[in-house]
């Protein structure tokens, strides 16, 4: 579990998260969402201890983020994926991006290769092994940063904005592969401003000026807090409500576009 107990961090005298406490259990699919400044990167940086609170503490799997010694195990349990992979690479060809993770975390040499290999098979890199990093497009960096972060088989991801620069089938193939990664047991946090995105998410965060102002699932969260919050809403949900107002009865449940339309088929 990731555990914020009254956590509180300030740049001099701004406030910018303020008296969080925040749970978030293994296997959990989380969306933050919320405007610019709202404190979701700090949220973010906080959970691996690459910024410590200033007051409160933030826990990953029980051990405090403050303990020094710890700090390295931290960081290999949860990943952080930025918006820029350009700004996480270091060395000059895919293969030593992963590996140099491995290096630093002390993995047995010997094994290095094939640890590094099975992560970048699995985001479909692996053919680009030998390649520097800056000529890829901005989805296959992307997918060599979350390659480097699997190799250290976090438990945690933080998805830091990570389909921002992306097109829609980039942006598409990276929330893939998180459900993907969910599947398989690893708990993600999923920072975007994309609400389509936010629609495959077990939890939807909202933050506002450093503050929780609301937490559910997705369908409480755009069917009650919309206004309240500003969020825009997505195009599906849209269309449920503009059909429900008419009188045809989409479910609450039913969250994506290919759902109103097979109720419609069916319905009628
Ligand atoms: N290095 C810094 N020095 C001073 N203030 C900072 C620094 N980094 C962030 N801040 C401030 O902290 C607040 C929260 O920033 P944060 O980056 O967490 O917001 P965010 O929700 O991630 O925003 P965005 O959606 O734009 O990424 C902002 O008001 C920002 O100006
Ligand atoms: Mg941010």
């Amino acid at each position: 579990m990731l555990s914020f107990d009254n956590v509180s961090f300030a740049y001099g005298q701004h406030l910018v998260l303020k008296n969080i406490s925040l749970q978030i259990n293994k296997g959990e699919f989380l969306a933050i969402v919320g405007p610019n400044g709202s404190g979701k990167s700090n949220l973010s940086k906080l959970a691996n201890g690459l910024i410590q609170p200033h007051l409160g503490k933030v826990l990953v799997d029980g051990v405090i983020t403050q303990m020094p010694k710890s700090l390295r195990e931290i960081r290999r349990l949860v990943g952080l994926i930025f918006q820029n992979p350009e700004d996480q690479f270091i060395t000059t060809t895919v293969f030593d991006e992963v590996i140099f993770g491995l290096e630093n975390i002390g993995v047995d040499p010997d094994k290095m290769k094939s640890i590094a290999e099975d992560a970048l098979k699995k985001v479909e890199m692996l053919s680009y092994k030998g390649l520097e990093p800056h000529k890829l497009s901005g989805g296959q960096k992307q997918r060599v940063a979350i390659a480097a972060i699997l190799a250290m088989k976090p438990k945690y991801i933080v998805f830091d904005e990570s389909t921002a620069m992306l097109d829609p089938e980039g942006r598409q193939n990276i929330i893939t592969l998180m459900q993907q990664l969910h599947t398989e047991g690893i708990t993600i946090i999923h920072i975007t401003h994309h609400m389509e995105e936010v629609l495959v998410a077990t939890r939807v965060l909202v933050l506002k000026d450093g503050l929780i102002v609301a937490d559910g699932t997705p369908a409480s969260i755009f069917n009650n807090n919309i206004e309240s919050n500003e969020l825009e809403v997505p195009l599906a949900l849209k269309l449920k409500q503009r059909l429900r107002s008419t009188g045809i009865k989409v479910p609450e449940q039913v969250m994506t576009l290919e759902g109103v339309v097979d109720y419609l088929w069916t319905s009628s």
